[in-house]
């Protein structure tokens, strides 16, 4: 078969991938520690769920309008004003099937063959993937030998060349659970406006943030910044709802109405009911979010720590998101239990096969050396993940 360039070069999720390895061992009956999964492990709270089966009694059951319906989009709207101090009009919101969506679509309005996206490194998987796919080229921008693996300026300054369209920030960020102030967000706006760059602000983690510090949306950063921003969030993560899949962009009415266009043909509305529910989660009582932030708190805690007392591994302290990602560069060139393990991907793939431990490794987020541990599991679990980390080490040959 003769397939496409764009599905010949498009690679699979190595989140997705190694997780559905590690799934496959576990359902065979294997004993595998799962620190791959990009999800919180809490169930949907019971009053978003309640409103989904109310929507279904109620005929909720057909087509919406393609950028999702008024009612949600004004949740949304009303949400922005009073958590971020973004004014936008439910008009100039999209909802999509996740964030993921609202990203791809967005950049689908914005880049044309060979416009770049600058992207700060260590980085999501899907932004360069996305923007490839939409014929834009991703550039990387290598984060990661600052101290605290965050872009500057003067990074920012000389990656720029004549095709550069867009700038994605991540706060906080997956893979890294770096936040980013708002002097250092201010700062990266400058040059972008100066150049005039669109910036895409990924903000889905906005709500798990640690140590009393504040989330600072971009778009707030003055009228210029909410003029070239695209706001996304998602309530994948906030309100533990990966599974229902509701995202959603905000933007000029201009770029909104174009991306609605785009939808209406690749997948119409989203889900009629999960629309519902997400109503719910956003206008409902919020106490899940805040137990669900203190348990991710204290599990980074065990986390970090634990990693910090097995030799060659360095971690720094997230202050965001649900993930650990320990610099593991010592680690490599060595041999473990007969394994030869020279960069991260050899690293993740004998941790998953000799101690059963399942990681992401660093390379397809732009970090060769780093693994990522998710930490939105039992606490058992992830006290047995560190147990075994640390025999794995133990193992070393030479
Ligand atoms: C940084 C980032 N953005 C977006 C997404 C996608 O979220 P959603 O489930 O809303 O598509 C993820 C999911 O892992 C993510 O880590």
């Amino acid at each position: 078969m003769r397939l496409s360039e764009v599905a010949q070069s498009a690679e699979p999720s190595a989140t997705l991938s190694l997780n559905a390895r590690a799934k496959a061992m576990a359902a065979r009956g294997e004993d595998v520690v799962m620190f791959t999964v990009g999800e919180p492990d809490f169930d949907t709270p019971e009053n978003i769920k309640q409103a989904a089966v109310r929507a279904l009694q109620a005929g909720h059951t057909k087509y919406t309008p393609a950028a999702g319906t008024m009612e949600l989009r004004r949740a949304i709207a009303d949400k922005l004003e009073k958590d971020n101090g973004l004014h936008y009009e439910p008009e100039q919101i999209l909802v999509s099937n996740g964030t993921k969506q609202a990203l791809y679509i967005v950049m689908l309005c914005l880049l044309n063959e060979g416009d770049e996206l600058l992207l700060p490194a260590p980085c999501w998987v899907s932004y360069p993937a996305q923007a490839e796919v939409c014929g834009g080229r991703p550039v990387t921008i290598d984060a990661t030998g600052t101290a605290d693996l965050k872009l500057t300026p003067a990074m920012l300054e000389s990656a720029l060349t004549e095709r550069s369209k867009l700038l994605l920030l991540n706060s906080p960020c997956n893979p890294s659970g770096v936040v980013y102030t708002g002097d250092e967000l201010r700062a990266l706006v400058e040059v972008a406006l100066e150049h005039d760059l669109w910036i895409l602000s990924d903000e889905v983690y906005e709500k798990l943030i640690y140590d009393g510090l504040e989330h600072v949306s971009v778009a707030s950063l003055g009228p210029q910044a909410l003029e070239h921003t695209v706001t996304f969030n998602g309530l994948s993560k906030t309100y533990a709802m990966t599974g229902w899949r509701i995202g959603y962009a905000a933007a000029p009415r201009e770029l909104i109405e174009a991306a609605g266009r785009l939808q209406s043909h690749l997948s119409s509305g989203p889900n009629s009911i999960a629309q519902k529910a997400a109503v719910e989660a956003l206008t409902g009582e919020q106490d899940s979010v805040g137990e669900m932030r203190e348990a991710f708190a204290r599990r980074r805690d065990m986390i970090v720590q634990g990693l910090n007392a097995i030799e060659g591994v360095r971690c720094r302290r997230p202050q965001g998101a649900f993930y650990a990602f320990p610099d593991c560069r010592e680690l490599l060139g060595h041999t473990y239990a007969g394994r030869r393990v020279e960069d991260s991907l050899s690293l993740s793939e004998a941790l998953l096969e000799t101690v059963k431990l399942a990681v992401v490794p660093g390379a397809p987020f732009g970090a060769e050396g780093y693994l990522r541990f998710s930490y939105a599991l039992a606490d058992s679990d992830i006290e047995n993940g560190l147990k075994r980390l640390a025999e794995f080490v133990g193992m070393r040959e030479d």
